[in-house]
């Protein structure tokens, strides 16, 4: 039965094609918006190095293993490990690797969707001339009437989604080619330009320390977790997307300088995005850990005040729009391709995957917009407001002394805060519906993906037939991968795990 399926859904044309629809599904918003934006809540360099140290160690050896299963199974993740398990007598538990990834892909389409819906909406912005000589006050106004509005989130979320399942109902090979090869140069082309323009502000110095000073101290056991998981979150990794692709790639195409193209790629155009908004962070006294609107409420400065601002800004927005659209489709070819494969045919297949993660993405507009307060997971902090007289006595400042913590199992944190005692601030830190599910996607499902991966190709793979299906001519090359994935990345993996635990 499972004979016919293999290379039903096609091949890329060559190797090449192959790396542009990898470096398309790998080069998304993880690396514009995520990346930034993490570094930033992260503490900056600590984050940055622990992040380049996964990607070495554990991303890009897994992503060779995850593509290696791919394109020995030639069919989707799910059948290509229920084939695969069968073929090497390993357990039924590493078939979870396929089911996994599936549902991850839904939970993490869900989410991705509204993101993309707001460049979708930043696109408009910057045509419409909205943010000429705009201030950080303007720009952080604009995004919050943004995320305000969960109308224009559900409109924007669904024109995204009918644009990703356009291009899925017609088979990922055609539609995604052309843009992939002309539209990621050029945006990495205006990525420079920017950098240019951030190099000539006051906080280039800033924000390069802010990244590149490796202070190991400041590291900690969430941030380290956080670096792993986005470091699966970029490679498109441990959850099946660049499996599938695998599936489709020509069979004597070597994977060794392949996948590394694709990481590389990935990597620097994350660092270069660092290092365009952070300068504008420092330029403007914004906070390098303002989360998810970060991206969105420093670039519109820069543009809004560069002469062909509105224009260059809303190329930039177009091609973020174009990035995240080719990540998209990646994100829900696994599932599409299993239900294809079930006999529901492309374009049912596609309407059912993408139905059910617009579904789920209204809790994420939700969650950005009226729910921002429902959290789970709450620590609740109440300490002294900090007194503007002691201040000026450069005393407060370290002396806001902390009267309580508590937790909460779930909160309303609005009602928390407003609930604070006259001289008293709260603070709280507790996880909304997108922090969920990116938690559990990212930091969860992805790395133990991984980590199944790895002991999969490490463990259960006889050396000669890893060998015969990676192609990598050089001897050394292939000893030290395959070292990596016995050994490096499982064991990183699971310490980070057991470290994020504790
Ligand atoms: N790698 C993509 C990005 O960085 C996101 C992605 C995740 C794509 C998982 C496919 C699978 O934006
Ligand atoms: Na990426």
């Amino acid at each position: 039965m499972s004979a016919d399926k293999r290379g039903m859904h096609g091949i890329w044309g060559n190797r090449w094609t192959f790396i542009l629809a990898a470096t398309g599904s790998a080069v998304g918003l993880g690396n514009i918006w995520k990346f930034p934006y993490m570094a930033g809540e992260n503490g900056g360099g600590a984050f940055v190095l622990m992040y380049l140290l996964c990607i070495l160690s554990v991303g890009i050896p897994v992503m060779m293993a995850e593509v290696l299963l791919g394109r020995k199974g030639r069919m989707s993740p799910i059948n290509t490990m229920r084939e695969m398990t069968n073929k090497e007598n390993a357990p039924h538990a590493f078939r979870g690797i396929g089911w996994m990834g599936a549902v991850a892909g839904f939970f993490i389409l869900s989410f991705y969707s509204v993101i993309a819906g707001w460049t979708l909406a930043y696109v408009g912005k910057m045509a419409s001339g909205e943010f000429s000589s705009a201030t950080a006050a303007v720009t952080g106004d604009v995004f919050g009437q943004l995320l305000g509005d969960p109308w224009m989130l559900t409109g924007l979320h669904t024109i995204f989604i009918l644009m990703t399942g356009a291009v899925i109902a017609r088979g990922v090979k055609h539609g995604l080619e052309n843009s992939v090869r002309i539209l990621m140069p050029l945006l990495f082309v205006m990525l420079v330009l920017l950098l240019g323009y951030s190099m000539t502000t006051p906080g280039f110095s800033q924000g390069w320390s802010f990244l590149f000073n490796f202070q190991t101290a400041a590291l900690t056991s969430d941030a380290l977790v956080s670096a792993l998981g986005h470091s699966f979150f970029t490679l498109s990794l441990g959850m099946g997307a660049i499996m599938a692709y695998g599936a489709y790639m020509p069979a004597n195409a070597s994977l060794g300088k392949t996948i590394l193209a694709v990481g590389v790629l990935d990597t620097l155009v994350a660092l270069t995005a660092g290092l365009v908004i952070f300068p504008i962070v420092f330029s403007y006294g914004l906070e390098p850990d303002s989360g998810p609107g970060l991206l969105f409420q420093t670039l519109p400065i820069a543009f809004g005040n560069m002469p062909g601002g509105a224009m260059i800004g809303t190329l930039f927005f177009l091609l973020v729009l174009i990035a995240a659209w080719s990540s998209a489709i990646s994100i829900a070819e696994p599932a599409v391709a299993w239900a294809v494969e079930r006999g529901w045919g492309r374009l049912r297949s596609t309407i059912i995957v993408c139905g059910f993660a617009w579904l789920l993405g209204l809790g994420t507009v939700m969650s950005f917009s009226d729910w921002s307060g429902k959290q789970i997971f709450v620590t609740e902090t109440v300490s002294h407001a900090v007194n503007a007289e002691l201040v000026a006595e450069e005393e407060a400042a370290t002396e806001a002394e902390v009267v309580s913590t508590k937790f909460h199992w779930y909160a309303d944190v609005n009602e928390l805060k407003a609930a604070a005692a006259e001289g008293f601030v709260v603070k709280t830190e507790g996880k909304t519906f997108f922090n969920v599910l990116d938690f559990l996607t990212t930091n969860l499902m992805m790395p133990l993906g991984g980590l199944l991966i790895a002991i999969f190709v490490g463990w259960f793979m006889t050396r000669e037939s890893v060998a015969a299906e990676a192609r990598v001519k050089s001897p050394v090359l292939f000893n030290l991968w395959r070292f990596m994935v016995r050994y490096i990345s499982p064991v990183a993996i699971f310490f980070i795990f057991i470290e994020g635990l504790a």
